[in-house]
């Protein structure tokens, strides 16, 4: 195996191959998405939602975050890990951002830090570069302001907040950024973005025009059932399966059928 790196990333883009991500947030999980040869894996703060059950990602912890990408980074061989930096740990001032994106070098042995949002931040991704940390952009709908938009649905589809998205990708680029996740905008807009930059823009609900995309890995594989964007593709129905094999446990302890003559000492 061939470790990815920010610069694989670059290059791919550089000669149209597509960047594969999913998300993880486990030892057991990043090690079967590793061992499938995912180029990227996230550990996201949509941790907060998936693991944690909160309706959004801001109550989730630096502290936490670390717990999740520590256990991520001991399974895998291959892939680059990213990892959210979490609402609270980056926007007071440029300072905190660093000591976060520290914290979360040192004590996960993370390769990468994302954080959301454009030239509001600005300064904090400078000075997270600055210290030779490798940032990952978020553009679009950036979750950690949902109380802001109001709701989850698509960004961008006004010509001011369009061209501002723009103006916000070519900055990420321009001060050094590796790569920008652009979510759930209209897929013109991601196209033209992903055009505008040499940066590997990965989409998740922005189309096909972009160089990569990304998925939370409980949405794909089907253990989330009550959420269905029209940008999911579900590939396993693994809620379905789980909750079909709990069942049979279930009542093969009750008819003393589990263990049989075999599975016992
Ligand atoms: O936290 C997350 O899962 C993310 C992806 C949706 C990009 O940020
Ligand atoms: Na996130």
């Amino acid at each position: 195996y061939k470790r990815i790196t920010v610069k694989t990333l670059v290059d791919m883009k550089a000669r149209g191959e597509k960047i594969s991500m999913l998300t993880a947030y486990d030892y057991t999980m990043a090690k079967i998405v590793d061992g499938a040869g995912i180029d990227v894996i996230l550990v996201g703060d949509s941790a907060s939602n998936v693991m944690a059950g909160h309706e959004t990602t801001l109550p989730i912890t630096l502290d936490q975050m670390i717990y999740h990408a520590s256990s991520v980074i001991r399974a895998i061989d291959r892939a680059l890990v990213v990892v959210d930096l979490p609402f609270g740990s980056y926007q007071s001032d440029p300072k905190e951002a660093l000591r976060s994106a520290i914290r979360i070098m040192k004590e996960s042995g993370g390769h990468a830090v994302k954080l959301e949002g454009g030239k509001e931040i600005k300064e904090s991704i400078k000075r997270i570069l600055n210290a030779g940390i490798p940032v990952m952009g978020h553009l679009g709908l950036t979750p950690q302001s949902i109380y802001k938009f109001g709701t989850y649905t698509v960004r961008a589809k006004e010509e001011q907040e369009a061209a501002d998205l723009i103006e916000d990708a070519k900055l990420l680029e321009r001060i050094g950024c590796f790569a920008i996740v652009l979510e759930k905008i209209p897929a013109k807009l991601a196209q033209e973005v992903a055009e505008s930059v040499s940066i590997p823009i990965i989409g998740i609900g922005a189309g096909n025009g972009v160089d990569g995309q990304v998925l939370v890995l409980h949405d794909m594989l089907g253990m989330t059932h009550e959420f269905h964007p029209r940008f999911l593709r579900r590939y396993m129905n693994l809620y379905e399966d789980m909750t079909n094999a709990i069942s049979q446990y279930v009542e093969d302890v009750k008819a003393v059928d589990f263990p049989n003559d075999n599975e016992q000492y």
